[in-house]
């Protein structure tokens, strides 16, 4: 056959397919711009201003609607009641997590952010049981906020009331709340270690908010199979969790089942 009428026919065929695709699911659907095979709703958004894209087509389709982003179709909650109306008031039906296969591959569909349904609601239920234990709305944690602060404010002082660039140094001081109740003790802001967390942090954080994590996500066996900044998103993510398990045999050895002292999950 001609290769010519071959390629013709196979594109008919998938543009017919995704068309079925569509009005099949339609009627379920939120309405949404009309997409295109395989790239879906992607020249519809420009991906250098996703939000004021989002914010557009919120114009026009109103605040629930529909986007492929490949052939994904998701459904977009815009504004602050669209939002409140899905996670506040019908809270339990959409507490299940999309999948997100960067975070998958990375940590195997576990630990508290991305995992989903039975596996989450016990990991849930085991962690506020464990950190009300250990004095979460009591005052233990409130003292860790409160040393934090006061570190915060030592470290501020330090820059003499001279103009300085805050960002990093409000960075660390969340994380080292954290930080004290996982590892039981705060960090100084000049530790190695805790630099070297959060610079991973900082950088897996910014390799998340790229395009090419967003392609990544719709288009998983580019994870596998591509170079690119993933990979440094992986390295990061098994540096982290190497730290978390080195700290965590250490505090297993000096543990006392009657007094646990912080709460390490991973
Ligand atoms: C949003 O709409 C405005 C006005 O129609 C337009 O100028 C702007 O380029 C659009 N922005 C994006 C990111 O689509």
């Amino acid at each position: 056959m001609d290769p010519v009428l071959l390629l013709v026919l196979s594109l008919s065929c998938l543009i017919l397919l995704s068309l079925w695709r569509q009005s099949s699911g339609g009627g379920k659907l939120p309405p949404g711009p009309t997409p295109l095979p395989i790239i879906g709703n992607f020249l519809q958004i420009d991906v250098k201003d996703i939000q004021k894209s989002f914010t557009n087509l919120s114009k026009v389709y109103g605040p629930v609607y529909t986007l492929y982003l490949g052939w994904k179709p998701t459904v977009v909650l815009h504004g602050y009641e669209a939002v409140k109306e899905a996670l506040v008031d019908h809270g339990e039906e959409f507490a299940g997590r999309g999948r997100f296969p960067a975070f998958d591959k990375a940590a195997n569909g576990m630990g508290i952010v991305f995992s989903n349904g039975n596996r989450w609601k016990d990991t849930r239920r085991f962690s506020l049981m464990t950190l009300r234990n250990l004095g979460m709305g009591k005052r233990s944690i409130e003292d860790r906020v409160k040393e934090e602060a006061q570190c915060l404010v030592e470290e501020l002082r330090k820059t003499n009331g001279s103009p300085c660039d805050p960002t990093f140094i409000l960075g660390c001081a969340p994380c080292n709340v954290i930080c004290s109740i996982i590892f039981q003790d705060r960090f100084d802001y000049k530790d190695q270690n805790f630099l070297n967390l959060m610079e991973k942090l900082n950088e897996m954080t910014k390799i998340l908010s790229t395009p090419w994590l967003q392609v990544c996500n719709t288009f998983s066996a580019l994870l596998d199979y591509c170079p690119g900044s993933h990979n440094q998103f992986f390295k990061n993510f098994a540096c982290i969790k190497n730290y978390v398990l080195d700290k965590t045999k250490e505090h297993e050895e000096s543990l006392d089942i009657t007094t646990p002292r912080d709460f390490i999950i991973f």
